[in-house]
């Protein structure tokens, strides 16, 4: 009887402990994947902005990341909505064709900033409005089908 309590305390412990969300379910494998495209676009974006230093060479590095990012979290959504800690909307699996559009959308706009920062010498203006393309393309999906 105490070692079950203990148990189940364990697990009550892990799930809290990793926001409830199993790494390896494709809510946690998708969640991860847009987390790491948040991070690489926001580096992207601060060396436009200035808050880091433009760095040519890194930035060619990162616009080929966000590129091979930007193929890799729809294979997650499976085909029926799944549970759990979701921020996306059911809309996803309820218009799926429009989820689609602007999925293929993001691709395009990040295979074309990958293009744009092959240019040589690399300037930060080549780049300006493909990153900012790419941003909108992010915000336009958020705005319709993420209810956070
Ligand atoms: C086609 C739609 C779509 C596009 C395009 C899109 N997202 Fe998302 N994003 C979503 C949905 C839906 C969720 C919610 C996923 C969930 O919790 O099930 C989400 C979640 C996220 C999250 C939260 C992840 C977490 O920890 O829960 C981040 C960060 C994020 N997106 C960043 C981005 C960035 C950066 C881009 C552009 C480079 C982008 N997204 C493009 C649909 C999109």
């Amino acid at each position: 009887m105490m070692r079950r309590s203990l148990l189940l305390c364990c697990v009550v412990v892990l799930l809290a402990g990793c926001g409830g969300v199993d790494p390896d379910s494709p809510l946690g494998k998708r969640q991860a994947i847009f987390k790491q495209m948040l991070k690489t676009s926001e580096e992207l974006g601060g060396m436009l902005r200035g808050r880091l230093k433009f760095d040519p060479a890194r930035f060619q590095l990162q616009a080929q990341a966000l590129e091979r990012l930007s193929k890799q979290p729809w294979q997650h959504f499976p085909k029926v909505q799944d549970a759990g800690e979701s921020a996306a909307k059911s809309d996803v699996w309820q218009r799926q064709e429009r989820f689609q559009e602007l999925a293929r959308a993001l691709q395009l706009r990040t295979a074309e900033l990958l293009q744009a920062s092959q240019a040589q010498p690399l300037a930060p203006a080549a780049v300006k409005p493909a990153q900012a393309r790419v941003e909108a393309a992010c915000k336009a999906c958020h705005q319709e089908f993420r209810s956070h």
